[in-house]
Formats: C-alpha cells, sequence, structure tokens
C-alpha cells in the first residue's frame, strides 16, 4: 500500500484548509470541506474492505451509496490540518442503507465528519444532477461576504448584480449567478435540504450571516469560486458607502458573455 499522506487528492486537501485558513475565511473550527473520490484513488493507500466506525449520518442520502468522501472533521481547526491530517480529516463511504457512513481511515482522535454533512451530502447530490463531475463542496466564513448579508438586499438577482458590477471577470467565474438564504439554524438537515435546492441553479449559495458554500469540480475550481466572490463582496464593502460614478454596464456583461462564451443566468442581465 502507498502512503495516504502523499496521495494526490490528500496533498490538495491539506494545501486548500491551509491556504483557506491563511485568508482568514477559517477561524477556529469554522468552514468544511468534503471531497468525492473514486474508489480507485482510494484502494491503492487502504483496505477498503476494513471499516474503522459506522457513524450513522441522521438523513438518508440513496444516491451516494458506495461513493467516497474526504471531509474535515467536526470541531477540527483548518490551521492544524496540516500538522496531523489523520485527526482533523476522514474518509467515509456511504453504506447501502445511504444514512449510515462507513469511516474507513482518519478521524484519528474518535472525532468525526463535520456537522455540516447534511449540506454537504446533500448538495453533491443536487450538484451531480447537473454536473457528474462535480467533486467538491466547501463551506467557509469570509469576512466580507458575511458582512454583505447584513447591508444589502438579499433578492439573488440584486445580490448576483452588484457582485458581478465589482470585478470585471465575475460574470465570467460565475454566471450561474449566487443564492441566497436568509439566516437559518446550522448544522440542521432543514438548511442541508434548503442549500441543496439553491444548488440546482448555481455553485455558490450564501448563507446570511454566517458564510457560503461553493462547489465545484475539483479544490482548485471551488477555492477560485469563492475567492472571486469574496473579492468582489470586499470591493463592495469598500465603496458601498461612496457615491457610485461609474460601474459596468448590462451591455459590457452582455460583451463578456461572448468574448468569454459565457451565459448569464437568465433574466439576470437587462
Ligand atoms: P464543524 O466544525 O462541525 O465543521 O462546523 C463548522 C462550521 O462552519 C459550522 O457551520
Ligand atoms: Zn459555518
Amino acid at each position: 500500500m502507498k502512503n495516504i499522506l502523499e496521495a494526490p487528492f490528500m496533498v490538495e486537501m491539506v494545501r486548500t484548509a491551509t491556504n483557506m485558513y491563511a485568508h482568514g475565511w477559517d477561524e477556529r473550527n469554522g468552514g468544511n470541506i468534503s471531497l468525492r473520490l473514486n474508489e480507485d484513488d482510494v484502494d491503492d493507500y487502504i483496505d477498503v474492505s476494513k471499516v474503522i466506525r459506522r457513524i450513522p449520518t441522521g438523513f438518508r442520502a440513496p444516491a451516494l451509496v458506495g461513493e467516497y468522501f474526504l471531509v474535515t472533521g467536526t470541531g477540527k481547526y483548518f490551521k492544524n490540518v496540516q500538522y496531523d491530517p489523520a485527526a482533523n480529516l476522514g474518509i467515509i463511504r456511504i453504506a447501502t442503507d445511504g444514512e449510515t457512513a462507513e469511516l474507513i481511515w482518519g478521524y484519528s482522535d474518535g472525532g468525526q465528519f463535520t456537522s455540516e454533512l447534511p449540506a454537504h451530502l446533500m448538495s453533491h447530490v443536487q450538484r451531480m444532477k447537473v454536473d457528474p463531475r462535480n467533486h467538491v463542496v466547501m463551506h467557509c466564513h469570509p469576512a466580507n461576504l458575511l458582512a454583505m448579508t447584513y447591508v444589502h438586499d438579499l433578492d439573488e438577482r440584486a445580490f448576483t448584480r452588484t457582485l458581478w458590477q465589482m470585478c470585471t471577470e465575475c460574470i465570467v467565474v460565475f454566471p450561474d449567478g449566487v443564492n441566497v438564504l436568509p439566516w437559518m439554524l446550522c448544522g440542521t438537515n432543514e438548511i442541508g435540504e434548503a442549500t441543496a435546492e439553491k444548488m440546482k441553479t448555481a455553485r455558490l449559495v450564501v448563507w446570511s450571516q454566517h458564510g457560503i458554500y461553493g462547489a465545484g469540480r475539483d479544490l482548485d475550481e471551488t477555492f477560485g469560486l469563492i475567492e472571486t466572490a469574496e473579492k468582489a463582496a470586499e470591493i463592495y464593502m469598500k465603496i458601498a458607502h461612496l457615491p457610485r460614478l461609474n460601474t459596468i454596464s448590462d451591455d459590457a456583461m452582455h460583451q463578456l458573455e461572448v468574448r468569454f462564451g459565457v451565459k448569464a443566468r437568465d433574466g439576470y442581465l437587462d
């Protein structure tokens, strides 16, 4: 067996968690990541027939039976992932009942997956329907996006248009826009279901007064998605209190659609 700490997916996960911490998006235990793995990726490194523990998830996800996920642990600090991946991360497989996680590796100090597993797994189910190559769901607490939910209209079209207007590349990076949930109690199946519903139409879902969820094909793409939205929110928070003399017009946005071969969400541009 090869050393799992050298597996490309593990190296990338550790680097991503470390980078998210460095960006200030994951204070204390804030944030969580789930990366869907192929069995072929995993069985070079671990004996997948050995289940360490069985942990109930509290919800049924029949679409994910047999799927493997590398998931951050609940209460774990992103700051520390690089120093002890085996304690801060775990690899789970969804059992045939669809509601039990079989721990195959990690959570070595007796811990378990993030409290936001419902939002992660339910979002995976939805995003896989839209794009079978979706492998990542990422949650974090970036300050400017969070700040924006205190002062900006939470209407999704209005919120998206403001972000698109803050940097030229935004509409290119997230033409599907940003969906927004009102404040809800986190760590519940209810917020998981609401997030997954929002994931049907966009890869970014803001949790008002809490943070953001992103989904994508790999860790880099998903990180970049959140990074771009957060940059736009930062610019908004710098200018929101000032008179706006200039902006990116809808006509300019249409030019960007043509130049970059993207299509803005229906009805979001005039
Ligand atoms: P966990 O420590 O359970 O992953 O929770 C962190 C968080 O961000 C809750 O929304
Ligand atoms: Zn959170």
